[in-house]
């Protein structure tokens, strides 16, 4: 490798070709999947695959129920409907995150009301939370975003003091711990997604977590159309006992979900392994910073987020500017680095607009309430936006090498960073 810039024509820092994607999938997958043609049984609440994967996912987060489904967004449908919140009621969440958080709420015809994010780890500020509180509130969902735990001790606390339910959306954050205890057993109901990228991957799909026994029997019942379908081979009463949904996932799915789980605590291992190596390095490089650990808890890196530092380099331009002009860089050398959310979830159209069941609902089940959703009003999350990029390929199969590729790239731009502007200003 030269020190000459891949934007100016030097060799790329990362060879084309090494960077690889997630999930790592292989022959035992395959015998999973074919097992289930071999089984000849497609799905059911009571599908072998189901069951087992609910019983290891129960087991693995300390939890006494656990429900797979077809989406993240189902299972914290769940999670919100089984915490008791009805129609109306308003629910506490974070400013930052993918906007299904907020959907899921939507979808119970309850409302979300936003808090700003913590300034260092980019979960929901448990200061803030307290303002937020109306008569309206019955719950608030910390959302564990990039694999980070949320401190949850505060958000507990305000939640005994009014009597609200904590809905996790662990939906990125398959084993991280707080306090030692796994996201998943931490009252009062969770939702993990299982998509593609996810920590813990099946393609598509979902698990909701609860200890308690009439949350879980609330969920059940969704999850299936509103009835209690016994395992096949007895007689289903085909009456539903409320309104329900059909959440249930696939046997192809559980079956690949099942057969990741066997190598899923070595790879959020790998996962936490390559994000320390990376942020040590980055201490080393001025302009760059990686993630804060917390004390309270593990996180398991989702996502690893690189903040663009403009004053450590001596730059006269916002984070911004730099991180557009360093990630083209970057790029060149072979180091992916990706824009997830552009705006707080209050600034979306959904919520500007108000659009949900036809306009205006579920919104106007409030009539004497003005709700006014400003994406400005959460200048943290701005902030965070504008100031930090996600670095591709953090997990395995990828390896240290490539890590350690990663930071001799950065070293190269950061120690370039004046050209890097000046090609940035030429485009
Ligand atoms: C924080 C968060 N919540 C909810 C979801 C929804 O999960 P899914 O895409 O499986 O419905 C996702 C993932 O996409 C997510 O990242």
């Amino acid at each position: 490798m030269t020190d000459r810039l891949a934007i100016d024509g030097g060799e790329r820092t990362v060879p084309e070709g090494m960077v690889k994607n997630w999930p790592p999938h292989d022959e035992r997958d395959r015998q999973a999947i074919m097992k289930v043609f071999d089984s000849d049984i497609f799905h059911g609440n009571s599908a072998p695959h189901a069951v087992e994967m609910q019983e290891k996912w129960a087991e693995y987060c300390g939890c006494k129920y656990a429900l797979v489904t077809n989406s993240g967004t189902s299972a914290l449908h769940m999670a919100v409907a089984a915490a008791g919140v009805l129609p109306g009621d308003e629910v506490i969440t974070t400013a930052f995150s993918f906007w299904a958080s907020a959907a899921a709420i939507l979808h119970h015809c309850a409302i979300p009301v936003f808090v700003d994010i913590d300034p260092v780890y980019y979960t929901i500020d448990p200061a803030q939370i307290e303002d937020a509180i109306t008569e309206r509130t019955a719950a608030i969902m910390p959302v564990h975003i990039h694999g980070m735990p949320c401190d949850l001790d505060p958000i507990m606390e305000i939640a005994r003091k009014h009597d609200l339910k904590v809905i996790h959306d662990a939906c990125q954050a398959h084993g991280a711990t707080y306090k030692g205890k796994r996201l998943g057993g931490i009252p009062f109901t969770t939702g993990f997604s299982t998509n593609r990228s996810k920590n813990l991957s099946s393609g598509e799909g979902g698990i909701f977590t609860t200890d308690d026994d009439d949350a879980y029997e609330h969920a059940r019942r969704m999850r299936e159309f509103g009835e209690v379908v016994p395992p096949s081979g007895q007689q289903r009463e085909y009456n539903a006992f409320g309104l329900g949904w059909n959440y249930r996932p696939h046997e192809f799915v559980n079956a690949f979900m099942l057969s990741q789980f066997e190598r899923f605590p070595e790879n959020n291992a790998k996962r936490q392994e390559f994000a320390r190596f990376l942020t040590e390095g980055l201490e080393e490089i001025p302009g760059v910073a990686g993630p804060a650990e917390p004390e309270w808890g593990e996180p398991v890196y989702f996502t690893y987020v690189v903040e663009f530092r403009p004053e450590e380099v001596g730059l006269d331009c916002s984070p911004a500017e730099m991180k557009a002009a360093c990630v083209k860089a970057l790029s060149a050398e072979g180091i992916g680095l990706g824009q997830w959310q552009t705006r707080p979830i209050p600034g979306q159209d959904v919520f500007q607009e108000k659009e949900g069941f036809g306009r205006g609902v579920p919104w106007t089940l409030n009539p004497d309430v003005e709700y006014d959703y400003r994406g400005e009003d959460y200048p943290r999350t701005l902030e965070f936006i504008a100031s930090h990029s996600y670095l591709r390929g953090v997990y395995p199969p990828n390896d240290l090498e490539l890590m350690q590729l990663y930071l001799d790239g950065f070293r190269k731009v950061m120690d370039n960073i004046d050209r890097v502007m000046e090609v940035a200003d030429e485009e």
